[in-house]
């Protein structure tokens, strides 16, 4: 298999920029994050997208530990559907859409139309002519658009969600006000994402700043404990669940590993066998701080006054 123009110049950022570490940070500030999110995506979403193997850009929900990791991850976008209590009566919202995986789930398996959000066109352009093949077009449409500024008028959805999207966002604050002007009285708010347990000790481990520029994370976006459950109270959500899903999630790092150790020829052909290495590291260090309990994986549900 040949490499494009674009996947010599993927491999090339992967391989040489993470190390880098005075050039990325610099890089990362002038950036700004709305700038760094859309860049990210704009060239290491067909990777991404490899390495899941799927259009499902977040991990794997293992309750019975059979499920392969394709059924985990389908799993993940349904527990947090299901315990918001979404249904075919509803329009959601989901905030930072990916290439439209979470969104055909919701779409597919409880019934419901969404709308995503997303701040980078390449992505929707993909999320975009890939609903048509899933027969969702109709239910499931998009919006480009900063999660923290939405391009929506008020009370437009019945409830929002938001799936490892919201680590991509240091301002959270104003994530939580925008989805409060933009849902109905009553709505919920289920976010789902990866936690900093103990933000100092991770900020002192020298592989860091490597998982921060593998995920797209900047270092101060991460969610600490007492983030959501204080925006949700100031912008008028009472937090109605806060679950703990590391025994669940959290097998999700070794799933996908040992599934690109099985399916990864792909990247190994396009990108070359360093940047598979590179990935593989990644996903070691993620089990790591995940076994440490430096990272947790929760589900906060936020619900407004109807
Ligand atoms: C890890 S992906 C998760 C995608 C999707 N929720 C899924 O589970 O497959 C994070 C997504 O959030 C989007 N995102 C990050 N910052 C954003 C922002 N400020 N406004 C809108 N979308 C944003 C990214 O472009 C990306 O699509």
């Amino acid at each position: 298999m040949t490499s494009s123009l674009n996947e010599r110049f993927v491999r090339a950022l992967i391989k040489h920029l993470p190390a880098k570490r005075g050039v990325l940070d610099r890089l990362q500030k002038v950036l700004g994050p709305d700038l760094h999110v859309a860049l990210f995506y704009r060239f290491l979403s067909p990777v991404i997208e490899a390495t899941t193997g799927s259009r499902n850009l977040h991990g794997g929900f293992f309750e019975r530990g059979t499920e392969s990791w394709h059924e985990a991850q389908e799993r993940l976008t349904t527990v947090l559907g299901e315990r918001c209590g979404f249904g075919p009566e509803h329009h959601l919202l989901e905030v930072g859409c990916g290439v439209g995986g979470a969104a055909a789930t919701m779409a597919r398996t409880l019934g419901c139309r969404v709308t995503g959000l997303n701040i980078s066109r390449t992505q929707l352009r993909r999320a975009v002519a890939w609903m048509p093949r899933q027969g969702l077009e109709n239910r499931v449409l998009f919006a480009r658009g900063n999660a923290t500024r939405m391009p929506f008028r008020w009370a437009q959805f019945d409830h929002a969600y938001a799936i490892e999207a919201l680590s991509h966002i240091p301002d959270k604050e104003a994530v939580v006000r925008e989805v409060a002007r933009v849902t109905y009285p009553g709505a919920r708010f289920g976010v789902f994402d990866a936690c900093a347990e103990d933000p100092d000790a991770l900020q002192a481990d020298p592989d860091f700043g490597f998982v921060c520029s593998s995920w797209g994370v900047r270092k101060d976006a991460w969610i600490r404990p007492a983030v959501l459950p204080a925006a949700f109270q100031r912008h008028g959500f009472s937090l109605v669940e806060e679950q703990y899903m590391t025994p669940q999630v959290g097998p999700s790092a070794a799933a996908q590993a040992e599934y690109l150790r099985q399916n990864g020829s792909r990247i190994r052909d396009l990108y070359g066998v360093e940047v598979f290495d590179i990935i593989m590291a990644t996903l070691e260090i993620t089990r790591r701080y995940v076994a440490s309990g430096l990272i947790s994986y929760k589900l906060w549900i936020g619900e407004k006054s109807s």
